[in-house]
C-alpha cells in the first residue's frame, strides 16, 4: 500500500467522512506522482490550494457532525484542524513567494504523516459515538 492511499484500516465508521478523507489521500497523491515525474513544482501551487480548500471544508463538515453527535473531544480537536490549516499557510506564502521547490517536499511529506496520524489518532475516537 502506497502512503498516500487510503486503506480500510483508516475507516472512521461514518461514510461520508470516509469519502472526505479518500478526496484528501487523492489530492496529496497526485502531488506524490508528480514528484515522481519531476513536475512538483509545476503543480504545487494548484495542490497547496486545492489542499486548504478541500481541508477547510472537511474539517466544517466533520465539527458539524461532532458538534452534532455531543462529542466532548471537539474543541481539542479543532485547534488539531486550525494548526494543520496554519502550517499548510505558511507553505502557501513559501509558493507564492517564488520558493515552491523548498515547499514541496514538505507539503508532501508533513500533509500526509499529519492526515494518517490525526485520522489514526482523533478522527476514530468518534467513531463509537457516531
Ligand atoms: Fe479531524
Ligand atoms: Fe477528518
Amino acid at each position: 500500500m502506497s502512503l498516500y492511499e487510503w486503506d480500510d484500516d483508516y475507516s472512521v465508521g461514518v461514510a461520508s467522512m470516509d469519502s472526505h478523507h479518500k478526496n484528501l489521500f487523492k489530492i496529496l497523491d497526485k502531488l506524490h506522482a508528480a514528484m515522481k515525474g519531476g513536475e512538483a513544482e509545476e503543480i504545487i501551487a494548484g495542490i497547496i490550494n486545492e489542499l486548504i480548500d478541500y481541508t477547510k471544508y472537511h474539517f466544517s463538515e466533520e465539527e458539524k457532525l461532532m458538534e452534532k453527535a455531543n462529542f466532548q473531544g471537539l474543541p481539542a480537536h479543532k485547534r488539531e484542524h486550525d494548526a494543520f490549516i496554519q502550517k499548510m499557510a505558511k507553505y502557501k506564502e513559501k509558493v507564492d513567494n517564488g520558493m515552491a521547490i523548498f515547499a514541496v517536499a514538505d507539503v508532501a511529506n508533513a500533509a500526509v504523516d499529519w492526515l494518517r496520524e490525526h485520522i489514526m489518532v482523533m478522527d476514530k475516537k468518534y467513531k463509537s459515538v457516531m
